[in-house]
């Protein structure tokens, strides 16, 4: 009886892993920050990122083109059987996020929403700061979420166009980086912000720099709330690999130049990628 009880148990609990990866992406190496948020906080799950490195800022492109990108993009991650996608990306989740959910039927989430919800979190005085990509600012996504929340909040938004660069190159602690900073946020020190998103996935690599310009501000980084809205999503659904036997694993692919890429992936992963070149 006790044999027969502890065999269907195991066999119910096999039935709810589920090993597939969960695909993960962005233009570019900022998206490895909410990669290796959800490593940290589900570490059995296989993680599939996708660089678009080629192609890389998207944050000067038109709307039909991002929407045209992440196609291309989701539909390489369906051929590589992942459960679940997270556009790791905040101009990508700003602009394709509803039509990638129209398309796919599996989850589908952005970094917008988690986001908002951290800010909303920390802020206090109701006055927040926003810093994006040019078009994730015009595209008023943070604005639109925050209003959902409550009128009542005054947000700032700003973007910062060399930030992406200068992470991309390495120059993190760099003074040009430093002034930049000192640039771009000088607006955002006169407005009383008691909390700042950093609304693009490059921008926590500089968090640092960001830090020392806006002392006493609460800097949102999403990437750990992104974490875990996957975690609850997959619990939810049943697509859970947790429990199983052995720690997941990451795979990169790339659409340029794959040394390039481990040379700056190496800000976010100690260990040695495996990373490929594909043409979508
Ligand atoms: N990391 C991307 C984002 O979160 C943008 C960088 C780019 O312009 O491609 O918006």
């Amino acid at each position: 009886m006790l044999v027969h009880e502890v065999g269907f148990k195991r066999r119910n609990m096999e039935k709810l892993y589920d090993n597939r990866p969960i695909g993960v992406f962005d233009s570019g190496v900022g998206g490895l920050t909410v990669a290796r948020s959800i490593r940290r906080s589900i570490p059995d799950e296989d993680i599939i990122y996708f660089g678009d490195t080629a192609r890389v800022p998207y944050g000067n492109k038109s709307k039909d083109t991002i929407i045209r990108f992440a196609h291309e993009i989701v539909n390489f991650m369906i051929a590589k059987k992942v459960k679940m996608v997270v556009v790791a990306c905040n101009t990508a989740s700003s602009l394709s996020l509803q039509a990638l959910k129209k398309t796919y039927d599996i989850p589908v989430i952005g970094v917008i929403v988690p986001g908002v919800k951290e800010a909303v979190k920390v802020s206090k005085n109701k006055r927040i700061g926003v810093i994006g990509t040019h078009s994730t600012v015009s595209s008023g996504a943070y604005v639109k979420e925050l209003k959902k929340v409550s009128s009542r909040y005054r947000i700032f938004q700003g973007c910062c166009p060399l930030f992406v660069p200068l992470v991309e190159n390495k120059m993190i602690n760099d003074p040009v980086t430093f002034e930049m900073a000192g640039r771009y946020l000088k607006t955002f020190r006169e407005k009383d912000i008691d909390t700042l998103i950093l609304g693009c996935t490059h921008y926590p690599i500089l968090k640092s720099v960001i830090g020392k310009v806006m002392k006493d501000v609460k800097l949102v980084d999403s990437s750990f709330a992104v974490a875990r809205e996957v975690d609850s999503i997959l619990r939810d659904k049943g697509l859970s690999a947790y429990g199983r036997k052995r720690s997941g694993k990451i795979k990169c692919f790339v659409s340029d130049n794959v040394e390039a890429f481990r040379n700056v992936a190496s800000i976010f992963f100690k260990e040695n990628l495996d990373i490929k070149k594909v043409i979508l």
